[in-house]
């Protein structure tokens, strides 16, 4: 208990959240059941049991090795009416299709052709805050809320590009949709509340039917005006060009074979749709959650914050930005991110089922198993990291990922194999450039009223927020 005490993650003293707390609580017992049961043992989730699974090996046989034997489980309707029918749902041909013409997008050299505007809007933010600290020195900002604000703009001009004014006018709705559904998910417990026309429902349908038909009509526009060639700063490879690419391609193939019935791997303007809401969906709050969590780290560590600082500004020198090739040379916040990551992973477990019976570490699972990746608890397991598992130490990753634990796979916070995050580049570029140009202008610590309460719906999020005073360097 006193291990599991340590992990400091606080039940929720709020009844309407307690259902979506049980999970970082039966992780904390997970050290203790690992004990008595070993790697595998089943954990009853109400009705469903789920069969724990914290070996890395046998972790890397279920998405890497044997990963044609498990599939992605059903999210919640609630939640996949807000995820959309996109990547993070789809499976078989159809997500494989997708993911192919998705991926480009989220290249590291193409973000790269992001990151003067990014490096702007960041700027604008912070500048706000040195006006306000003009009379007293220093400012007091809730930054989980401020970080989510960023991130969106980043994921809106990776999506739409040079649409970024209506697509920012959209995803804004889609924000406003996701306050009022997390609000309804936290009633989940009450049977076929999604189904009630209750005031905070029907807001959320409605901005449902006006962000379908806003992207709709977006898309419409730039189908009939596809004038995005070349790779290009002002017109870096958007998703949605990509995409509305592959679709038109793909009508001229099935337009020039007459006998052809709607293909499986054709890519339809509702599959954009869908898209487009996945990615917010699946990039806002686990980017944002990344910020606010390394924000906090250093607020708590102000020897590692000034180590930092001084990385950021030996090699950024005079420039108000790092540039691309600064970004690289930035290990140390490299480091720092892989340990916030670690610690504080914003998605806390990842879910599969068993497609078929299947034998794994001596077991047999009988088709229809749900099985449960700890992530949380396995970057907790002083089983695969050192004594000090539980302590802020960056210093850890300093020979890389793969080293950084006793297993190469102990570290999996944007999960593994084919399946896993299509968005991490976009992720620790966004948080690299954020945190060094937060670096490079203020000192920051915690406010006196900040509680630590890390606390788990559907993310991993500091429950009762993150005030953080800066004070200009
Ligand atoms: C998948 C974590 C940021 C889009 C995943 C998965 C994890 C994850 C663990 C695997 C889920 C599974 O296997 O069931 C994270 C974390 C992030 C982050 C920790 C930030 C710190 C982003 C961003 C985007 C994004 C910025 C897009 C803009 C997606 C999508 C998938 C995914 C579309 C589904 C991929 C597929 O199944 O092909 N993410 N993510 N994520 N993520 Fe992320």
């Amino acid at each position: 208990l006193k291990e599991l005490a340590s992990l400091n993650l606080k039940a929720s003293a709020q009844p309407m959240l307690l259902s979506h707390n049980i999970l970082p609580r039966v992780l904390s017992f997970y050290h203790h059941w690992k004990k008595i049961y070993g790697a595998m043992f089943l954990v009853w989730f109400g009705p469903t049991p789920r069969l724990t699974v914290s070996d890395p090996a046998l972790i890397r046989e279920i998405f890497v090795a044997k990963s044609e034997f498990f599939e992605k489980n059903e999210s919640p309707l609630l939640v996949r009416k807000l995820e959309g029918d996109g990547l993070l749902s789809l499976k078989g041909e159809k997500w494989a299709h997708h993911r192919k013409i998705i991926q480009p997008t989220f290249h590291t050299e193409n973000l790269k052709l992001m990151l003067p505007m990014m490096a702007k809007s960041i700027e604008e933010a912070v500048d706000r805050w040195s006006d306000e600290m003009s009379n007293t020195g220093k400012v007091e900002v809730e930054v989980s809320e401020w970080f989510q604000n960023l991130v969106e703009d980043a994921i809106t001009r990776t999506t739409f590009g040079s649409s970024y004014k209506d697509g920012r006018a959209i995803f804004d709705l889609q924000s406003q949709q996701m306050v009022h559904a997390t609000e309804a998910y936290q009633k989940v417990f009450i049977p076929g509340y999604r189904f009630l026309p209750t005031k905070k429902n029907r807001i959320s349908w409605r901005l449902d039917k006006e962000i379908r038909k806003s992207l709709m009509k977006l898309i419409e526009e730039r189908r009939k005006n596809s004038t995005c060639q070349t790779l290009s700063e002002e017109c870096p490879n958007d998703l949605l060009e990509l995409m509305i690419k592959a679709s038109l391609k793909e009508t001229q193939i099935n337009n020039s074979n007459i006998s052809s019935s709607c293909s499986p791997l054709t890519i339809t303007v509702q599959d954009i749709v869908e898209e487009c809401k996945t990615i917010f969906f699946a990039g806002k709050h686990t980017t944002s959650n990344l910020l606010t969590w390394t924000t906090i780290l250093l607020a708590m560590h102000p020897q590692w914050q000034e180590q930092a600082r001084e990385e950021v500004l030996r090699v950024c020198g005079a420039r108000d930005s790092p540039t691309k090739d600064d970004l690289a040379k930035l290990k140390m916040l490299g480091m720092i991110l892989n340990e916030s990551l670690r610690l504080y992973p914003p998605a806390v477990a990842i879910i599969r089922r068993a497609k078929i019976d299947v034998h794994l570490g001596g077991l047999h699972i009988p088709s229809g198993t749900e099985l449960l990746i700890p992530i949380l608890a396995v970057h907790h397991d002083p089983a695969f990291w050192c004594h000090d598992v539980h302590e802020f130490n960056p210093a850890r990753f300093a020979k890389g990922v793969v080293y950084a634990a006793k297993h190469p796979l102990a570290f999996m916070p944007f999960g593994l194999g084919a399946r896993r995050c299509i968005g991490q580049n976009l992720a620790i570029l966004q948080a690299k450039l954020a945190i060094a140009m937060i670096l490079q202008r203020f000192s920051f610590e915690l406010a006196p009223h900040y509680k630590h309460a890390p606390s788990v719906l559907m993310l991993l999020h500091p429950q009762d927020g993150a005030p953080i005073i800066f004070r200009k360097l």
